[in-house]
């Protein structure tokens, strides 16, 4: 059965390149339920999949999302298992369903550290996806801010660059998402307020939509709401009102 979905008026609203969204709240989705974290993590992929559809409904050209932080593995290692279980099944199985509808899947992060049948498959998803051009979806997976930071500045003295060579462009191109726009809005569900070490760099322009809805609750609907709020604002970039 098809359902009909609700017709959402997308004339004037002003339409993001690149999307990054915390995915948070799944936990307390499930515990409002009484059901185990692992359902709320389930709930929280069938969502995912329904925000992917809507941002290339949407015409949003870049999803980030941020699945697994290099802090996560502190969560108990039952938990960690089941997350990483989601993680190669949605790997194995819906990742043709993505490529039919041409998502590329990207990778941002330290593969190093994780599973090496883990790194096979995302390897092999990045490569299956690479030719696609409908949405991008970059992955932040054993991701932080701080690390990438680390991560680039070594690159750059291994690189032996001289002070005089290093800008802020030139530093961009040795994070994990060189050559990838900077996110225009960065969602987070759930209600809680801070950045908690996603995009540190990259979003330091970006535009906020915080909400107190659970992430597998924050449809396709609640999309559109965060595009409305995104449309009103006027991003200055630092500079005076024109
Ligand atoms: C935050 O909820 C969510 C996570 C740490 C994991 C997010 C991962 C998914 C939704 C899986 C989808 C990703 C892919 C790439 C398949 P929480 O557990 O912190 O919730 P809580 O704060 O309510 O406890």
């Amino acid at each position: 059965m098809v359902l009909n979905k609700e017709k959402l008026d997308l004339g004037g609203l002003k339409i993001p390149k690149h999307v990054a969204v915390i995915m948070d709240g799944n936990g307390r989705w499930a515990k409002k339920r009484m059901l185990p974290r692992q359902a709320g993590h389930r709930a929280g992929v069938e969502n995912l999949r329904e925000i992917i559809d809507s941002c290339i409904e949407f015409n949003i050209e870049i999803l980030t999302i941020y699945a697994f932080s290099t802090e996560n593995w502190t969560r108990p290692e039952s938990e960690v298992r089941g997350l990483m279980r989601i993680f190669a099944r949605v790997l194995d199985q819906e990742i043709y369903d993505l490529h039919d509808q041409g998502v590329r899947v990207s990778h941002i992060g330290d593969l190093n550290g994780v599973a090496p049948l883990l790194q096979e498959k995302v390897n092999r998803a990045i490569e299956l996806t690479k030719g696609n051009d409908r949405l991008l979806l970059n992955v932040a997976f054993n991701y932080g801010g701080r690390a990438e930071i680390v991560h680039a500045t070594r690159r750059i003295l291994a690189d032996g660059l001289s002070p005089d060579d290093l800008d802020e462009e030139t530093f961009g191109k040795y994070l994990f998402t060189a050559g990838v726009p900077d996110p225009d809005l960065l969602i987070r569900t759930s209600g809680e307020y801070r950045i908690s070490n996603f995009l540190i760099w990259q979003a330091a322009y970006s535009e906020y939509y915080l909400t107190p809805v659970y992430w597998p609750d924050f449809g396709r609907a609640e999309l559109y709401e965060a595009l409305v709020s995104y449309t009103g604002r006027d991003r200055r970039f630092g500079a005076l009102a024109t």
